[in-house]
C-alpha cells in the first residue's frame, strides 16, 4: 500500500489529494495521500516524526519549499540548482528531493505546442518569484536558449537569471519595455499573482503590441481563464492554462515515487470540472 503526502501550512485547500487519488486509482495502486499542516513553530521536530512514519513519498508547498532542504539525504541536481525542493521519495538512500514544478510547465508546454521548441523560439517569462525561477530554470534545461524576464523590480528579474548557469542569452526587462517589444516573443508566460481570484479584473500588463499565433501561458488557475488569458484569446493568441501546468507536475512526482507513466490529459477533463466546482 503506497503513502503518500503533502506537508505546507496552509494546507487544506490543496488539490493534490484529488489529483494523485485519481492517479493511484487509475493506475491500479492502492494507496492513501495525506495532508500534514505543519506549523513554522515545530517544523524541525514535525519532520523528524515524518522521518519515522514511513511515508513512501511526499510533496512539499508554501512556506517550507526551500526549508526542507537540510532535512534531505540526497537532491536532484536541478533541484539543488534552484534551490527548492517539491517532491520528496523515500528510497533505500534515504529521503531523495526533486523539483517538478518548473518541469510541470515545460512538459505540458511542450506537449501542447511542441513547435515552441523545433525553433527556439523566444521566450518572455513576467515575474520573478519562486514559479518564475523554477519555469526559467526548466525551460533553459529543455533547449530553448532566448530567454527574457521581465518584472515590476527589474532586480529581482536580474537575480532570477544570475541563478542559473546557462543564461548568456537572457536579459533583465522592466514591465513598460516588455509592453513594448511583446512582439518579439513567440512564448509569453505570466508567472505572478496578478489576476488571481478575487483580483480577476487585472492584468499584469496590456497586450496590445501581442502577434497573432503567439502562444501565450499563465499560471494562475483560478479563474480557469485569466483576463491576461481573455486578452490573448482576443488578439489570435494560442493559450496555456495553469491548470494544466499544475496537473503535469503532480503527474511527475507521482512518476518519481511509483515509476509509472500517467498520461495527464486523462485526468484534465475531471480536474477542469473540480475547479469549476462542478
Ligand atoms: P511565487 O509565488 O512565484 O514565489 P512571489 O515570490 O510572491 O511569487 O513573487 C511574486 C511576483 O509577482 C514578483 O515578480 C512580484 O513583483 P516584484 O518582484 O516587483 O515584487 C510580482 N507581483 C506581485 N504583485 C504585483 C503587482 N501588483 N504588480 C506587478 N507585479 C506584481
Amino acid at each position: 500500500m503506497l503513502r503518500l503526502g503533502l506537508i505546507g501550512h496552509p494546507v487544506g485547500h490543496s488539490l493534490s489529494p484529488w489529483i494523485h487519488e485519481r492517479l493511484m486509482e487509475h493506475e491500479g495502486l492502492e494507496g492513501t495521500y495525506e495532508l500534514f499542516d505543519i506549523d513554522p513553530d515545530t517544523f524541525d521536530q514535525q519532520i523528524h516524526e515524518l522521518k519515522d512514519n514511513g511515508l513512501d513519498g511526499f510533496n512539499i508547498t508554501v512556506p517550507y519549499k526551500e526549508k526542507i532542504i537540510p532535512y534531505l539525504d540526497e537532491v536532484d541536481s536541478s533541484a539543488r540548482e534552484l534551490g527548492a525542493v517539491n517532491t520528496v521519495k523515500n528510497t533505500a538512500r534515504g529521503w531523495v528531493g526533486y523539483n517538478t514544478d518548473g518541469i510541470g510547465f515545460a512538459v505540458s508546454v511542450r506537449n501542447r505546442y511542441p513547435e515552441l521548441f523545433y525553433n527556439d523560439q523566444r521566450v518572455l517569462i513576467i515575474g520573478s518569484g519562486g514559479a518564475s525561477r523554477g519555469i526559467y530554470h526548466a525551460l533553459l534545461e529543455a533547449g530553448l536558449s532566448k530567454i527574457d524576464i521581465a518584472n515590476r523590480t527589474i532586480e529581482k528579474a536580474e537575480e532570477v537569471i544570475k541563478s542559473a548557469s546557462t543564461n548568456s542569452e537572457s536579459k533583465a526587462l522592466s514591465l513598460d519595455k516588455a509592453v513594448e517589444q511583446l512582439n518579439d516573443y513567440g512564448l509569453i508566460v505570466q508567472t505572478t499573482v496578478v489576476g488571481m481570484s478575487p483580483n480577476d479584473h487585472t492584468a499584469i500588463i496590456p497586450l496590445y503590441n501581442l502577434k497573432e499565433g503567439t502562444v501565450v501561458s499563465d499560471i494562475v488557475y483560478r479563474p480557469l481563464e485569466t483576463r491576461f488569458l481573455q486578452e490573448a484569446k482576443h488578439r489570435g493568441a494560442k493559450l496555456h492554462f495553469g491548470h494544466e501546468m499544475l496537473l503535469q507536475q503532480a503527474v511527475y512526482a507521482f512518476h518519481i515515487w511509483t515509476d509509472t507513466n500517467p498520461d495527464a490529459s486523462l485526468l484534465l477533463e475531471g480536474f477542469e470540472k473540480k475547479l469549476k466546482g462542478v
